[in-house]
């Protein structure tokens, strides 16, 4: 039987073929420049993957927007020739939404890579979709002010993308994930309409909530222009230390524990032992000691504008750690050390996906079920006859599970594969949480949406998107089948 994604990509691209013509291909080469529409086979390729497992579905054309107004354009025409249309950030995504798996046009935003205003007064910034998170970050933090959250792809990733999924990231447990921080967007809906959704303003109780709709929405409603995003005044002092715990649950008890004991650190990130190992090698780092008994470290940081007062919440915290089997307490003493210890964690995707654990699931629960969560893991992983790899933002009970199985690379064409995930956001949804905390639902997660949300609530967004894309035509068959 062929698999869903695979059977909407036969029929789409045979449709697609009477519908994208060297007529339509000459017309975006005359709205956006000769130079930014791409055809050649190599382009193809290289748009047609983001970081998602190993897969790869080529688009027909690339196109490469300066404007709103040249998406628009180029939205006019698609959307009356019912051609698909996939938009792309910088393409680190983990859950399929830049793939063009149903070929068509892939609409790349990377020119459209400047910050438009930093406004001081107000503390808000207008930004384009194209800029690298960190230098939108590095930006802001020239002036005293912050834009907290960060993937930890923030190096490369785009604000852009950030949007379209609601990304998280570490500083998500303190201070919020990206949909927080976004005040009003300038958007291109599929006809080619340019709205804005909002209002630059801190508060709004006017009518529903268009600028939260599409955050999170992975470029199915519309491709987000410009972006006002709201700023904070930047802590002044940070600290953080690393905690090796000899058993994988009790690491998971002890993050709750710490919250409940009335501390809300800047950002409490688990990494289990194999993923350290991994990633260790990978970037030929000591920094962080691997003894035999332990299982994973908790990497704790706190942060704020009074140094004594932090440093007697790490010490407090510690002493609470004490009640577990932990290891020696490793702080971080200076601007370098921190830097090493997080850029051994940002880098964990990265180095599992190289040494085979090419699939990633998303999973989020309440705080206190992650022991639970995490035990479950383990048992699949055994029943299944999986590895898996756990890390992630323990603060937020969002794990992310990186899964290793002999001769399975993919999480779409192994029906045992299809079969133990299904078993896995089951015990997900059992514990109160869901099946995906910030990576999106994209092509790869739709088919377990079902063990989420019932029939009603699955039409109520259905609704949704038909009413922004009556043609079906942007992001078609993400979140949701294509029929
Ligand atoms: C991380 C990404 C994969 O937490 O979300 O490293
Ligand atoms: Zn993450």
């Amino acid at each position: 039987m062929a698999l869903p994604i695979f059977t909407e990509r036969k029929q789409m691209s045979e449709s697609i073929k009477q519908k994208l013509t060297a007529k339509h291909i000459e017309q975006f080469r005359q709205i956006v420049g000769n130079e930014y529409v791409l055809a050649d086979e190599e382009s193809l390729h290289h748009y047609g993957h983001d970081e998602t497992e190993i897969l790869n579905y080529p688009p027909e054309v690339v196109i490469k927007p300066r404007t709103a107004e040249e998406i628009s354009a180029v939205m006019k025409i698609c959307n009356e020739g019912l051609i698909p249309v996939t938009p792309r950030g910088a393409g680190t995504g983990l859950s399929g939404g830049a793939l063009p798996h149903l070929g068509g046009v892939l609409l790349s935003t990377e020119r459209m890579n400047t910050i438009l205003h930093i406004d001081e007064r107000n503390l808000q910034v207008t930004t384009e979709p194209g800029v690298i998170t960190e230098v939108l970050m590095d930006a802001v933090k020239e002036k005293g002010l912050f834009y907290p959250p960060d993937p930890s792809s923030r190096g490369s990733c785009f604000i852009g993308g950030n949007i379209a999924e609601n990304s998280g990231g570490p500083k998500a447990v303190k201070y919020g994930v990206v949909r927080d921080y976004v005040m009003n967007l300038q958007m291109v809906l599929p006809d080619g309409e340019i709205i804005w959704t909002g209002a630059n303003v801190r508060k709004n109780s006017t009518g529903y909530n268009l600028t939260q709709l599409v955050v999170g929405s992975e470029g199915t409603l519309g491709i987000v222009t410009k972006i006002v995003l709201k700023l904070i005044p930047l802590p002044k002092y940070d600290l953080l230390m690393l905690v090796p715990f000899k058993q994988l649950e009790q690491a998971g008890q002890a993050v709750s524990a710490i919250f409940n004991a009335g501390f809300i650190p800047s950002a409490m990130e688990l990494v289990e032992i194999d993923a350290l190992k991994i990633v260790s090698k990978m970037v030929d780092s000591s920094a962080i000691p691997i003894t035999d008994d332990t299982a994973a470290h908790l990497i704790i940081e706190v942060d704020g504008n009074n140094i004594e007062v932090l440093m007697q919440e790490m010490e407090a915290i510690g002493n609470l750690l004490t009640q577990y089997n932990i290891g020696e307490i490793y702080f971080a003493d200076d601007a370098q050390q921190k830097a090493e210890l997080w850029k051994l964690r940002r880098r964990v995707a990265e180095a599992v996906k190289i040494a085979g654990y090419t699939i990633e699931e998303d999973t989020v629960v309440p705080r206190a079920e992650l022991p639970a969560l995490i035990r479950g893991v383990k048992q699949l992983g055994e029943q299944y006859n999986y590895h898996a790899v756990c890390y992630g933002h323990a603060g937020d009970g969002n794990l992310h599970i990186r899964i290793k199985k002999e001769g399975v690379q993919n999480s779409l064409d192994d029906p045992a594969m299809i079969e133990s995930l299904r078993a896995m956001f089951e015990l997900v949804h059992k514990l109160g949480g869901t099946i995906s905390g910030e990576h999106g639902i994209g092509l790869i997660q739709k088919g377990y949406l079902d063990i989420v949300f019932n029939k009603t609530q699955l039409r109520l967004m259905k609704e949704i998107k038909r009413s922004f894309d009556p043609n079906n035509i942007l992001n078609a068959g993400k979140i949701f089948d294509l029929n």
